[in-house]
């Protein structure tokens, strides 16, 4: 059933998040933890939060919305706003922009593409925009965690240098990927330097709260909390157009049947999605499926646009 209110009406978001806790509620015991990073093993799979900001600034929340938890590829959104908010276009000379249908860690693309990872959203790609906003900032982790301060409010928000340092010593994938892409001449950083920045803003702790309030620039056409731009309209644009086709690695495809949203999950189990002009959502739970999407989030999220009719199709 819709619960879309009337045109004037302010949408009941309590309700339609309590639908989308019950949603979550109905995949208790599916999925798992992701343990290919030990630290991450140890997060409880029944936890369940979710957050809506909206574009005026409201704030709304349900469950575990404010526990902070490990953000993982959910940081990939914000490294490559950064990057083009720091360089405009050129970083797509170094990554491109279409789904890769392909596991977020696969290497198998890049032989054949010259190191040219397809999108900024896999892990390949997103090494290379590390590598960018390392070249622009001195510091691509800080970028994310400041920029991530700025619109939660939150000046805590840290990396969880447990997480870093167990994505570090289990990171053999990630090493050759950027091996294999330095030796395509396709980093300026030492290969060292690119993936200790990208462990630092993968294992950043935040909660809901903070990603919803985060990702609302892109609710907002690139305006950030202060009012300031970030980004053009256009920009802003983009970037959901990506998150849509390769947010959510080889099921992008099956989250837009599913939710109808742009949206960046990560393998600690949160799922960022924008309603452009309206508001940005963050659903959070740690038990994944076997392409490493949150379960419990895309249900959620899921139950959350069936029941307010709101997507962008
Ligand atoms: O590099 C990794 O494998 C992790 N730091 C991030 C992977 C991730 O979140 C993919 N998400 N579904």
């Amino acid at each position: 059933m819709q619960t879309t209110p009337a045109p004037g009406l302010t949408p009941d978001y309590p309700e339609l998040l309590h639908t989308a806790r019950e949603a979550a509620r109905e995949t208790a015991g599916q999925g798992r933890v992701a343990d290919y990073i030990p630290a991450l093993a140890t997060a409880d799979p029944d936890a369940f939060g979710m957050a809506l900001a909206t574009v005026d600034g409201e704030v709304y929340g349900v469950g575990d919305w404010e526990q902070p938890f490990s953000i993982q590829s959910v940081s990939k959104l914000f490294s490559l706003a950064l990057v083009l908010a720091h360089g405009g276009d050129r970083i797509w000379r170094g990554v491109g922009r279409e789904p890769s249908g392909n596991p977020f860690n696969s290497l198998v693309q890049l032989e054949n593409e010259h190191g040219i990872p397809r999108n900024p959203f896999i892990n390949a790609g997103a090494l290379v925009v590390t590598d960018r906003l390392q070249s622009m900032t001195g510091d691509a982790a800080g970028a994310v965690r400041d920029f991530l301060r700025q619109e939660s409010g939150d000046p805590l928000l840290d990396t969880d240098p447990v997480v870093a340092a167990s994505e570090a010593g289990h990171g053999h994938r990630n090493a050759a990927l950027a091996h294999f892409i330095a030796a395509h001449g396709n980093l300026e950083n030492p290969v060292e330097t690119v993936l200790d920045r990208y462990y630092a803003h993968c294992s950043i702790a935040a909660s809901c709260r903070d990603l919803a309030l985060a990702g609302r620039f892109l609710a907002r056409h690139g305006l950030r909390a202060d009012g300031s731009r970030l980004m053009t309209g256009s920009e802003a644009k983009r970037i959901n157009a990506v998150l849509l086709t390769c947010g959510a690695y080889d099921a992008a495809g099956e989250f837009a049947f599913r939710v109808g949203l742009p949206g960046k999950s990560g393998v600690g189990g949160g799922i960022v999605a924008i309603l452009p002009g309206r508001a940005a959502l963050c659903a959070w739970g740690p038990a994944l499926d076997a392409v490493g999407n949150s379960v419990a989030a895309v249900a959620a999220l899921d139950a959350f646009t069936t029941a307010s009719g709101w997507s962008v199709f």
